[in-house]
């Protein structure tokens, strides 16, 4: 849940050197803090377990996590792919220089415009989502006179236990095509086979995300692996790649069962290895697409706290200076985060409140009946694993201006600076 940097000193909460009052103080508040070693760690943890002698892998950062050049940098170091589910991921991809041949390119409504970019660009993978997507594409590709390396979404039909909003895979996703649909699979190779620019290299599945149980990631795999050796008989076609996707869980609290994620990657491996062999189906190469198990233990959020208000119904908020428009993940998805008051490690935690953002919604609330000392204004809250899905989701709602982002290893580096009134008023 917190990064392995993390200490305390003499009532203090450090990350490496720096204490996190001192980095609210010179930063300024909401502020999101990454610690650049857990990056680097995740990523290399990724690269490390998903291996095998038998095919080759790809770790594929989904930057829809969190998106920034920084983050572009480190996954070009650490040898990720990238995915991008829209034209502006690639346009920040391409702005940090990050090889466009290196990306996935996901998205299940992408615009003509969109496709037109990834094919005179040579993104390396698009996934295409539907029939409909994939006429377009043929034709752009035709035009273009430009070859396109393709996988396509499936959807093998997992019921993965995790919040509503963020299943992928039940019958009812609008993600992809069911692996049962055979019909629309028929009329989907048969575009593919009318096209000598744009190739079928095989398909892809993304089953949800948090998620904390091993077996749907291996349930996954050996579905995707039947339907793949199905497909390549049905067609008499090689499909070499497999794309299983991310969603990997982390912890929020302390007491969450951990998703071990070296285990979980090598029983995956195996799992490929086996049912593979099994059906002798010969995978060239293996893909996942983890987002949050690589940058959501590495953040945190660091507030200026307010008041403490006590309600005449007995209730206490702990105000803070930023709020569902930093993270909306609360709001969204009862999400639960745990907090400490980063000046305060030290002191007996006996206060109960509900932290509460600045916005004009009573649902603006980040973590529900936390136990906490007793702070005063201008304390330093800290609010652990807001890596993933918080930046990137962020809003102006109530003309917020987005906080910044800094990046703390040896040294401390902005790599988002604080949005300014200015930025807030250059649309108009
Ligand atoms: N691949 C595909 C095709 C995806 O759609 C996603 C996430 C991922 C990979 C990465 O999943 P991860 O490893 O991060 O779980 N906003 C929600 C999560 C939405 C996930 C969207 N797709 C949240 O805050 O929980």
């Amino acid at each position: 849940m917190k990064p392995r940097n993390l200490t305390i000193k003499e009532n203090e909460l450090y990350l490496h050197e720096y204490s996190l009052t001192s980095l609210a103080k010179t930063y300024k508040t909401p502020l999101y803090v990454y610690d650049e070693d857990e990056l680097h760690y995740k990523m290399q943890l990724f690269k490390k377990y998903f291996r095998s002698p038998l095919f080759e892998t790809e770790v594929v950062y989904a930057s829809k996590a969190f998106l920034t050049p920084a983050i572009c940098d480190i996954a070009k170091e650490e040898g990720l792919m990238m995915d991008a589910v829209s034209l502006g991921d690639l346009s920040i991809c391409k702005q940090a220089n990050y090889a466009l041949e290196r990306i996935v390119f996901h998205g299940n409504n992408k615009s003509k415009e969109e496709l037109e970019f990834a094919v005179e660009h040579q993104v390396g993978i698009i996934v295409v989502d539907n029939l409909y997507e994939l006429r377009q594409l043929i034709a752009i590709a035709k035009e273009k006179e430009k070859c396109v390396h393709t996988l396509f979404r499936v959807n093998p039909g997992i019921d993965a236990h995790t919040h509503k909003y963020i299943q992928t895979a039940l019958y009812v996703s609008k993600f992809g095509e069911s692996i049962y649909d055979l019909e629309t699979m028929d009329n989907i190779i048969q575009a593919y086979q009318s096209s000598s620019y744009v190739q079928l290299l095989g398909f892809h599945a993304h089953i949800g995300s948090q998620i904390k149980d091993m077996k749907p990631f291996l349930l996954c795999a050996d579905k995707m692996i039947t339907f793949t050796k199905e497909m390549e008989e049905r067609y008499q076609m090689k499909l070499p790649y497999l794309n299983l996707g991310g969603g990997f869980g982390i912890n929020y609290q302390e007491s969450d069962p951990t998703l071990d994620l070296s285990l979980v990657l090598s029983k995956m491996i195996q799992r490929i290895e086996a049912k593979c062999k099994k059906l002798q189906y010969h995978v060239e190469k293996v893909f996942i697409e983890p987002g949050r198990s690589i940058v959501g233990t590495a953040g945190i959020t660091l507030y200026e706290c307010g008041i403490v208000k006590r309600t005449y119904g007995g209730k206490n908020y702990l105000f803070i200076d930023g709020g569902m428009t930093d993270n909306i993940r609360p709001a969204l998805y009862q999400a639960i985060y745990t907090v400490d008051v980063a000046n305060r490690m030290n002191e007996e935690k006996n206060l109960v409140v509900d932290v509460a953002g600045k916005c004009c919604e009573s649902g603006d609330v980040i973590a529900h009946s936390v136990q906490i000392p007793q702070t005063k204004p201008g304390d330093i809250l800290a609010v652990y694993a807001t890596g993933a899905y918080t930046y990137s989701m962020s809003s102006n709602y109530n003309s917020l201006t987005r906080p910044a982002v800094i990046l703390v290893g040896k040294k401390v580096k902005v790599i988002s600076r604080r949005e300014t009134l200015q930025d807030l008023n250059k649309l108009f």
